[in-house]
């Protein structure tokens, strides 16, 4: 949800930020801009759209030895030049990006606008650099920005930077933001992907720290009112795990990915995984929270644990906690499951948890994210940089974590780990050439379809839900999924002459699955088995061989190529669907 880089050391920082703007498009692409500062002297671009096509020559913009860029998801004001980033001081000198809600913008307006500041766009952030003016009337830059901070609630990571100074400051309020440090330069951005070409060393800033970048970092905590040392990191991905590759888009390189990347969470480290077990076992009281494609996998835990497991979670979705979290005592345990680490609404019911004494254990793709940082265990799902807006690989993993959590608190732990590696052969033939071609020609026969209709039992019913999101958020088709016992209290009056049902099927549940399947074909809709024995009832079978536990991780694969292959047909955008951004950071 918005993403930011800059630049500052030795190189043309002009090319580095507006290339590593568009390795963070995925966080926000309504509309970019850049400031390039060239001797005492900005030039700022912006533009409506996306930054993909653009270029360093293209907007005008010269070399430089500090740059910033911003790739805009709107929240405050619509999507217009005036209303992207950068934003600029009424004296022209001082520029700020952000990502984030300044919640108390309205009343800091109106108390610059009495001492004469003018306001050139509908945005939160203008307030930004103009307090930093206000405060240097008295102060240094430095310190103007610190005084600052007193005066913005909400979230907020912000690069900002002055005319008459060599140096960047960023800040970070509850939003995304890291450093990477090469050999006499510094990166700042939203996320790692945006710099891993020239450096894997990164630091990760605290709630509430000021960097002060020039030729060295200073890191000031404002909560702490003091100076403070960070580590730094070394990341393990590499810069060629964050590009397309020979793929067109990264949801298919992506889904492609997923028997390399679930193979690593079949041969994951078994102590971590006994570690977090005993934390379940120990809690009394236990949550699973999280949102969106994350909240499935949730699901899909709550199925799991009780089948193998023998143990009932409860989940929540994370904004939904409030209503929850009373429950929470300091025995109870907190499990957040977040492809990001950074998601808004999840952090919150993470930190609801712990103001309630209680325990967080994450399971996150993003070292150092808040998520890690905030927990006090964490499973790393490894499933390498997810670049497309919509979750896959990162959902499988989950789906294969929690799997193996599972098993570990039956005391099968090894049996759990075959059965991976057993469905990770598999998934080389679910993602192969020949199946992306069978799905395509079935998706030909949906492009036009208003609606379509999911349904599942037991663990396929979370797989019904997460085929329903991703089919409607990538292909804008509307889909529903459903629990198929739910179809005669309601749902069957949708199905009229042609309707596209899918229906997931497993050895255990086909009896009453086909049933649905029957009263669903009964009433004229088209559909389509997912699953491992063809049955009349279809009129299409998408063959996923019977994997028992492993049914979720198998069956969901097809379902990602057909919402892919449907938005291809559809001239839709595969990996940037509208009105999205990966990693939402606000509430
Ligand atoms: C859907 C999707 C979103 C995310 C959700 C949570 O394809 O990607 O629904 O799953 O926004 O994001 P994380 O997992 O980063 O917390």
């Amino acid at each position: 949800m918005c993403g930011i880089i800059s630049y500052i050391g030795p190189r043309d920082a002009t090319e580095i930020v507006v290339s590593g703007l568009k390795k963070l498009e995925y966080r926000g692409y309504d509309s970019f801009g850049f400031v390039v500062k060239n001797n005492s002297d900005f030039k700022i671009a912006k533009k409506v759209g996306r930054v993909s096509e653009a270029t360093a020559d293209g907007l005008g913009l010269p070399k430089s030895n500090i740059a910033v860029g911003h790739t805009r998801w709107a929240t405050h004001g619509g999507v217009t030049e005036a209303n992207a980033h950068p934003h600029v001081s009424n004296n022209g000198k001082i520029v700020v990006v952000h990502n984030g809600i300044i919640e108390n913008f309205q009343d800091q307006k109106k108390f610059l606008e009495l001492q004469g500041f003018k306001f050139y766009s509908q945005t939160d952030t203008e307030i930004i650099p103009n307090t930093i003016e206000y405060h240097m009337r008295k102060y240094d830059f430095v310190e103007a920005c610190k005084r600052s901070l007193k005066h913005l609630d909400g979230q907020y990571a912000l690069v900002i930077i002055h005319k008459d100074e060599n140096k960047i400051i960023a800040i970070r309020k509850e939003a995304p933001l890291v450093i990477g440090v090469g050999e006499g330069e510094f990166f700042v951005a939203s996320d790692v992907p945006a710099f891993l070409d020239y450096t894997k060393k990164v630091i990760f800033l605290n709630e509430m720290d000021m960097a002060v970048i020039d030729t060295a970092i200073t890191i000031f905590n404002a909560k702490k009112d003091t100076y403070v040392e960070r580590n730094i990191t070394n990341i393990d991905w590499d810069a060629e795990q964050a590009k397309k590759g020979n793929f067109e888009h990264f949801f298919m390189k992506e889904v492609s990915e997923q028997a390399s990347t679930l193979e690593g969470v079949a041969n994951i480290d078994n102590g971590l995984i006994r570690e977090v077990a005993d934390e379940i076992r120990n809690a009394e009281g236990i949550f699973f929270v999280a949102c969106g494609t994350a909240s499935y996998a949730c699901m899909h835990g709550v199925y799991i644990f009780a089948k193998i497991a023998k143990m009932h979670i409860n989940f929540c979705l994370a904004h939904e906690f409030p209503n929850f979290n009373h429950f929470l005592t300091p025995k109870s345990l907190v499990i957040a499951l977040s492809q990001s680490g950074e998601t808004a609404d999840t952090l919150i019911a993470m930190r609801a948890a712990k103001a309630a004494g209680a325990k967080v254990i994450s399971i996150t793709n993003a070292m150092g994210s808040t998520a890690m940082r905030e927990s006090d265990k964490t499973i790393l799902t490894r499933a390498g940089p997810e670049i497309c807006v919509l979750s896959t690989k990162a959902y499988t993993s989950q789906l294969a974590i929690l799997t193996l959590l599972a098993y570990e608190l039956a005391g099968k732990l090894e049996e759990g780990k075959e059965k991976l590696k057993d469905v990770v052969r598999y998934i080389y033939y679910l993602t192969s050439e020949n199946t992306r071609k069978f799905i395509q020609e079935i998706a030909k026969n949906l492009r036009y379809t208003p609606h379509m209709y999911l349904i599942g039992r037991g663990l396929q019913y979370p797989t019904a839900l997460e085929a329903t999101l991703k089919i409607k958020e990538v292909s804008y088709i509307h889909a529903e999924g459903f629990a198929g016992g739910e179809l005669k209290h309601g749902v069957i009056a949708l199905i009229e002459h042609g309707t596209p049902c899918i229906v997931f099927t497993s050895t255990e549940t086909e009896t009453e699955i086909i049933s649905n399947a029957m009263e669903l074909k009964a009433r004229g809709g088209y559909i389509i088995g997912v699953g491992p024995n063809n049955n009349p009832a279809f009129d299409v079978w998408i063959k996923v061989r019977e994997s028992e536990e492993a049914n979720s991780i198998c069956q969901i694969i097809p379902m990602q190529i057909l919402a892919y292959q449907l938005a291809i047909l559809r001239g839709c955008d595969p990996d940037k669907p509208r009105n999205l951004a990966k990693s939402v950071t606000v509430k």
